[in-house]
């Protein structure tokens, strides 16, 4: 069945979503909550804590227009090397997220999981998740994925030395190895590639995000930093998304 998200932008614009075109699996790296605070004098964590506010209106709507998996980049394998103070924060902040929320994505029957070194999380971050993972396990909506202690480059170089295990134990051979057999050693093992990645703040790179995954993404940029990304700029960005091309190497 056909299904329109009529819909108009702050200037009138056309931006109606179709929805038997909404990306399965958006990726966001949610960048920029540190200029957001420095524009209004304010310190970086509490760019970092609207940034978190802002979390909670983009899954929901992503849940409203049947988007399958979310996956957030709020914490790299890089990001360790911000002030102590910084890291803390953040971290008190996914403490404080998931104790406050999962109730609520729980009744929108979200599923909470995470990709990353969550090992390596405080306890605190690790004990919280767990209820999160638990509490959401079996629900059937959207899929909210969080990376934490997430690096691209790490992933794969973990995914090489699991691989190259079963390799010594025989349950796989050589000759059998191929990019479908290697996205199975990823954390992202269960999930379809991202079919769209956002990046609001201006930057425009891949910050070791999902690098793999991304060989087929369209990519969506904006000048808006992330505690401003809002609704509006996800139809935006989807409606985008569903005017490009994508011939995944082949022609049409
Ligand atoms: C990038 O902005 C943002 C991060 C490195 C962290 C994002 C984390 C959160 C929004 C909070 C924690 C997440 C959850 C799920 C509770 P930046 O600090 O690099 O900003 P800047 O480039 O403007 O300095």
């Amino acid at each position: 069945m056909w299904k329109l998200f009529s819909n108009r932008n702050q200037d009138n614009e056309d931006i109606s979503l179709d929805g038997n075109n909404i990306p399965r699996h958006i990726a966001i790296i949610m960048d920029g909550n540190g200029r957001w605070a420095k524009q209004r004098n304010l310190p970086r964590s509490m760019g970092h804590k609207a940034g978190v506010e802002n979390i909670r209106e983009i899954v929901k709507e992503c849940s409203n227009l049947g988007v399958k998996y979310l996956t957030l980049y709020a914490f790299s394998t890089e990001n360790w090397k911000r002030p102590a103070e910084e890291v803390n924060a953040l971290m008190k902040l996914l403490v404080e997220y998931l104790k406050k929320e999962v109730e609520e994505l729980h009744k929108n029957k979200v599923v909470v999981k995470s990709i990353g070194q969550i090992e390596s999380l405080p306890s605190i971050c690790r004990d919280e998740l767990k209820n999160a993972y638990e509490k959401t396990k079996n629900n059937t909506g959207l899929i909210l994925n969080l990376a934490l202690n997430y690096g691209g480059r790490d992933e794969i170089l973990r995914g090489i030395k699991l691989l190259y295990e079963d390799l010594n134990m025989e349950k796989i051979i050589l000759e059998d190895v191929n990019s479908e057999v290697f996205s199975k050693y990823l954390y992202t093992k269960d999930m379809c590639d991202p079919d769209l990645i956002i990046r609001p703040s201006g930057e425009q790179r891949i910050s070791n995000f999902l690098l793999w995954q991304c060989a087929y993404s369209e990519f969506w940029y904006s000048d808006i930093k992330w505690p401003d990304f809002k609704k509006e700029h996800l139809h935006k960005a989807i409606y985008d998304f569903q005017n490009r091309d994508r011939r995944f190497g082949g022609i049409k």
